[in-house]
């Protein structure tokens, strides 16, 4: 009771799959099962600038193209990120060629150019992804980390909400990133969560037209579970300072054992359980918060996962198998929206 039906259900979408003829019910899905969708690579810098100066559009544009005909809305993703960068800039940058004065005028362009090209057509832009370091990282004390605050400094978070507004008055502009489920989850001296909340607070104090942020959403069943409330109460801090809320890319994967690749049920289900469990407690804590926009889950089927691609023994983190056959996290997903 007193729960919303305005919440938007998306996908992180992979283009091959899309529009591969032997794939027919990856379309149909995406096309019917979601209220939005997520580029998973084709907005990349490395995808939309191959070449210094001569941009690739086709592939976004496709999926825009799709969203509008299927009625979904569009989260823009990727301004600003440090991985899958071209090489042209970080070879320039590395041989000296581009100096900090024309990086910085690199990537005003870079957001200008991308947010005017999908001006109108994208609700919510993921600004600035990833900025944050983890407690496992050298030095451990939490930082800014990567090739932008490396080359530039913190402030091109700042820098970077500005161009974006400026390009697209009306797009919601989020700070997107991992491991901010929850305050308090790791070290409390060195809590993730909190480093983001306290960078949110003062870009809001600054002036900088930061409108949400995301939680990606991440998460390993090997790793425990957190709870509804837990959730609910980081949503709520951010919402308090008067940010909308988004997750952004829900899995969760599960280390793959040899009885597991041999079909054993006994090794499997309980995983399977954990998963759904998880996707249900980052579902239900949105769900109650009404600044929580959208529920996006990184791609739906296990067959085009990232997981195995990234972690090896890791898996079975999608909400349909390989074959297409829905999970309990589809169950429990679908229920939830049913009965809220
Ligand atoms: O496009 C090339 C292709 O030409 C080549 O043949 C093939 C061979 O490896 O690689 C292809 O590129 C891969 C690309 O995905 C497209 O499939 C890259 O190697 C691979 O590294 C890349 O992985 C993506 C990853 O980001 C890279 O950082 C994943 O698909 C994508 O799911 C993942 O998404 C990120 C979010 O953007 C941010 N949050 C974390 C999330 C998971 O890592």
């Amino acid at each position: 009771l007193g729960m919303r039906h305005d919440l938007f259900i998306g996908t992180a979408v992979d283009m091959a799959a899309l529009n591969d003829p032997a794939d027919p019910q990856y379309r149909q899905l995406t096309a019917s099962q979601f209220s939005t969708v997520t580029a998973e690579n084709v907005m990349k810098w490395e995808s939309l600038e191959p070449t210094r100066g001569v941009y690739n559009w086709g592939p976004a544009d496709e999926l825009i193209a799709f969203a509008k005909q299927n009625n979904q809305r569009v989260r823009g993703h990727v301004l600003v990120w440090h991985n899958q960068l071209p090489g042209w800039l970080t070879s320039g940058v590395a041989d000296g060629s581009i100096s900090t004065a024309e990086l910085r005028d690199i990537l005003k362009n870079h957001i200008t150019n991308v947010v005017k090209h999908f001006k109108g057509k994208i609700w919510q832009w993921d600004v600035v992804n990833e900025a944050v370091s983890d407690p496992w990282d050298t030095p451990s004390t939490l930082h800014y980390k990567g090739f932008w605050a490396q080359h530039l400094g913190p402030d091109y978070v700042a820098d970077a909400f500005r161009w974006a507004r400026a390009a697209d008055p009306k797009a919601l502009l989020f700070y997107n990133d991992y491991n901010i489920e929850a305050f308090g989850s790791g070290d409390p001296a060195n809590d993730k969560t909190q480093f983001v909340y306290d960078m949110a607070k003062q870009l809001l104090a600054a002036g900088v037209p930061i409108d949400g942020v995301g939680s990606q959403g991440h998460l390993g069943t090997q790793y425990g579970n957190f709870d509804t409330l837990q959730v609910a109460a980081a949503l709520k801090k951010f919402a308090d300072l008067g940010l909308a809320t988004a997750f952004t890319e829900v899995d969760v994967r599960s280390q793959i054992t040899e009885a597991m690749e041999n079909g054993d049920s006994n090794e499997i289900n309980p995983r399977l359980q954990a998963s759904a469990a998880n996707y249900s407690v980052l579902l239900q804590a949105c769900l109650a918060d009404r600044h929580c926009l959208s529920f996006t889950v990184w791609g739906f089927t296990d067959k085009y996962s990232w997981v195995p691609n990234w972690f090896g023994s890791e898996g079975l983190a999608n909400i349909y198998d390989e074959n297409y056959q829905p999970k309990r996290a589809y169950n429990l997903m679908k229920g939830d929206l049913i009965y809220s």
